[in-house]
């Protein structure tokens, strides 16, 4: 026969890389594997889990309602305390928010004043009512993104960004431009040149979102700066009417608990304009444990309609048990108390990791010490060919090693040949033992091709 019976959607969708990456390491248990962004696995909470667990059976009151169906926004409980939660660590946060010396150096280039952000966050932008509880992150991103770009829509990303996201984007057929980065965030002159380019040729009304991974960038590990967020957030403002629609920033504030250096930034949330056109999501996996797929969403109340309504298509509530179980991780500490552990456990990793590239890496090899996250960016020099083709990648398959390829991470941009020089090395899940093994035999790897 000749025709499929596949929707466009499902013959468009192109099998997404953390599939077959996945697999890879499934496939070799031997293979050490720098790619996944697994958490570490010796600090996944059994024993809190264990007894927050038979806190909710203890009763079979409390055990029923764990057990039951919930509600499409999720656990009141947990909606009130993640509002709650993130309002703390926004205000906490205000004080260490000012205008880095870049934007005052990129505004002066770009002849706009430099302009201080201003801190305006309100206690009813950090409401229960704006939460929405997902399955995981992942399952917010998805329907958001769905729930705003229509097949031949844009969406901004950082240059480089989440590659998964860029899968969410492949299967539905809209287009991503990359927005490159500084050291705090995108460059808002190329910001605002990409925006002035799409106007000009008519295809601003396309653009609907921008989307920053802000903090420990998954994958270049940059926090982006609370003065880049107030700019970018002034700048899609701007676009706004030729565009004829709001242009939202989506937050991915997926690293942001995992910091273990530099201060922690006040949300877009917190920004002038971050009530009506900041979309905020975070994850709880990360943070506690990667198992329970529980994240959220915060976002202004029209759009929070149309997310739930999708969401109800979906799955009509996350894992209710599971919420609870967050529920009681927070509201008894038990959650907090698991940050500065987890903090440590990874700064000490990050740590391994470097000293170990500074031991084995050649010197043309440059990257940024990580303050938070799971990853290092590496960046060789152009000549050497990173990609899933070259000979860095299958050779350093060959000694047993594997990481994502820079140029998973790049938005397809007919203007430019995709970077194809940089790695992206996780130390999450991988042991100090595996992390030193793994990088000495990369550096191996990377001495014969230089
Ligand atoms: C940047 C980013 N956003 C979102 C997610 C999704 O996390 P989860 O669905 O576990 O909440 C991840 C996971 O790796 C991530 O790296």
């Amino acid at each position: 026969m000749k025709s499929s019976a596949l929707s466009k959607l499902g013959q468009r969708t192109e099998a997404p890389p953390i599939s077959w990456l996945m697999q890879l390491t499934l496939d070799r248990p031997n293979l050490i594997s720098l790619a996944a962004g697994f958490t570490d696995n010796e600090s996944l909470p059994v024993e809190e889990t264990r007894e927050l667990l038979n806190e909710i059976l203890a009763s079979p009151r409390s055990g029923r309602a764990a057990l039951q169906y919930g509600t499409t926004a999720g656990d009141p409980h947990l909606r009130h305390l993640t509002a709650d939660r993130l309002w703390k660590l926004d205000s906490a946060a205000e004080t260490n928010h000012s205008a880095s010396a870049d934007d005052v150096a990129h505004s002066r280039r770009d002849g706009r004043k430099a302009r201080r952000p201003r801190f305006v966050a309100a206690r009813e932008i950090y409401s229960p009512e704006r939460v929405v509880i997902t399955s995981g992150s992942q399952q917010f991103l998805y329907m958001l993104t769905e729930c705003l770009c229509d097949p031949g829509d844009i969406v901004l990303v950082e240059d480089p960004t989440y590659f998964v996201y860029l899968g969410i984007a492949q299967s539905h057929g809209f287009s991503c431009r990359g927005i490159r980065m500084e050291s705090d965030g995108i460059d808002l002159l190329h910001l605002e040149q990409t925006l002035e380019g799409l106007r000009r040729r008519g295809e601003l009304k396309r653009v609907k979102l921008l989307y920053l991974v802000s903090y420990s960038q998954n994958p270049t590990g940059i926090t982006t700066s609370f003065g880049r967020k107030s700019g970018a957030l002034a700048t899609l403002k701007r676009f706004e009417r030729a565009a004829g629609h709001p242009i939202y920033l989506l937050e991915d504030a997926a690293y942001r608990e995992l910091r273990f250096a530099g201060d922690d930034v006040a949300s877009g949330l917190a920004a002038e304009g971050g009530d009506e056109r900041v979309i905020y999501t975070g994850i709880y996996s990360k943070p506690f444990a990667t198992g329970a797929r529980v994240g959220f969403g915060i976002l202004p109340k029209p759009l929070l309609t149309v997310v739930s309504r999708v969401k109800a298509n979906h799955d009509f509530g996350t894992s209710n048990l599971l919420q609870q179980l967050l529920s009681r991780a927070i509201a008894s500490c038990r959650y907090e108390s698991h940050l500065p552990e987890l903090r440590r456990r990874y700064a000490a990793k990050a740590a391994v990791m470097t000293r170990a590239m500074h031991d084995h890496f050649p010197a043309e090899v440059r990257w940024q010490e990580p303050r938070g996250g799971l990853y290092v960016w590496a960046r060789c020099p152009k000549p050497v060919k990173s990609g899933l083709n070259s000979g860095l990648f299958q050779n350093a398959l060959k000694r047993g090693v594997l990481y994502v390829p820079g140029e998973l991470c790049y938005a397809k941009d007919p203007n430019r040949r995709t970077p194809n020089h940089e790695m992206r090395l996780s130390f999450g899940s991988a042991s100090a033992a595996d992390i030193r093994t793994g990088i000495a035999r990369l550096g191996a790897t990377l001495h014969e091709l230089l």
